[in-house]
């Protein structure tokens, strides 16, 4: 019974003072590559689809997939979550396939760009806390907004998060983790000068409030996967991510939940670039998406490593949804 919410894995990584990857998949090789490295380092996981990765399988496939992550791995307790959910519409679909855990970001309009209302982030968020708790599936919101786009996710304009509207925002809302906008965006270009955060911001919030907290654009960019791409022909000079250090700050400060995309992006895209570009007599897809798959798996360990998720996957019994229901309902 391995699937849990993202409210359990978030609230045990609270107690027990480390953070969790919410690594973003697309296929399955990203998906078996995060579920190795939980394996080979004993570490509870979040995966996590965002809607455009969802429409990209026409929903089903990937959800199918993801729970073949679940069935194939028994004893990791892996929460399936929805990233970016723009509407109560997406949150429904995503729990109608099985997923136990929400994000619906009403830090932003529907169309994922322009950005709301403190009214109208409330109101879409209460309708979907109110619909997936009495499912037993747990909430992620949003308050600020981080810079960068990523397929039509983020306004490309940062506003970071008042702490006390944060304090207000939970209140109102009943959410399970709250993502802070502290000065991070999506994508693999993330500042012009030095990785300068907020942490004075998730100082503030952190004493404010009780609930996990998230830190969405948390790739590192690591320069050899840059390196990497750019020699086998790839063109991204100048990309930048959050430095290590500072993630391990932000953890230390209280934030619990990390949400990487892009690095993963990176180490596939590197490792398919070195394939082609080393042995071009290849072209059996499982030549190029094999070693991506390793690549992938060998950054995710690091990271796990890196976030102190290693060795808590025995922590807690695993709740189920159908407990957790009977829990919302009692609230
Ligand atoms: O936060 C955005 C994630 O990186 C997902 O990006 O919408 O391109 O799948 P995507
Ligand atoms: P990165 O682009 O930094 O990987 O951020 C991913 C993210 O926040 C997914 O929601
Ligand atoms: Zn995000």
């Amino acid at each position: 019974m391995p699937l849990v919410t993202g409210k359990q894995i978030l609230d045990e990584a609270k107690k027990g003072g480390y953070g969790v990857g919410a690594f973003n998949v697309n296929d399955m090789e990203q998906i078996q590559a995060i579920m190795a490295a939980a394996e080979a380092t004993g570490s509870p996981v979040i995966i996590q689809a965002s809607r455009g990765a969802l429409k990209y399988s026409n929903f089903i496939y990937l959800g199918y997939l993801m729970k073949a992550a679940v069935l194939d791995n028994p004893g990791i307790p892996v929460a399936m979550h929805l990233d970016h959910g723009n509407s109560l519409e997406t949150a429904k679909k995503a729990i109608e396939l099985g997923f136990s855990s929400v994000m619906i970001d009403g830090s932003l309009m529907e169309d994922g760009k322009t950005p709301s209302t403190y009214d109208y982030n409330v109101k879409v968020t209460k309708s979907v806390v109110e619909y997936a708790h009495a499912r037993g599936v747990s909430v992620e919101a949003e308050i600020g907004t981080l810079g960068g786009i990523e397929d039509g996710v983020g306004s490309g304009k940062i506003h970071l998060t008042d702490p006390k509207e944060a304090k207000k925002f939970v209140d109102e809302t009943g959410v399970d983790s709250l993502a802070i906008a502290i000065g991070t965006s999506h994508g693999a270009y993330k500042f012009k000068g030095a990785a300068n955060l907020a942490f004075d911001v998730l100082k503030e919030v952190r004493a404010l409030i009780d609930i996990p907290i998230v830190l969405h654009g948390a790739s590192s960019v690591p320069k050899e996967l840059v390196d990497e791409i750019n020699k086998y022909g790839g063109q991204i000079p100048g990309a930048t991510g959050v430095p290590l250090e500072s993630l391990q700050k932000a953890i230390a400060l209280g934030v619990q939940k990390i949400n990487v995309d892009t690095d993963g992006r990176l180490a596939m895209t590197g490792a398919i670039r070195k394939v082609f570009a080393l042995e071009p007599e290849k072209f059996d897809p499982r030549d190029y998406l094999g070693p991506a798959r390793t690549a992938l798996t060998e950054l995710i360990k690091s990271k796990m490593l890196a976030f102190k998720t290693n060795g808590h996957s025995n922590d807690y019994e695993p709740i189920s949804l159908e407990q957790m229901k009977e829990f919302y309902a009692k609230k």
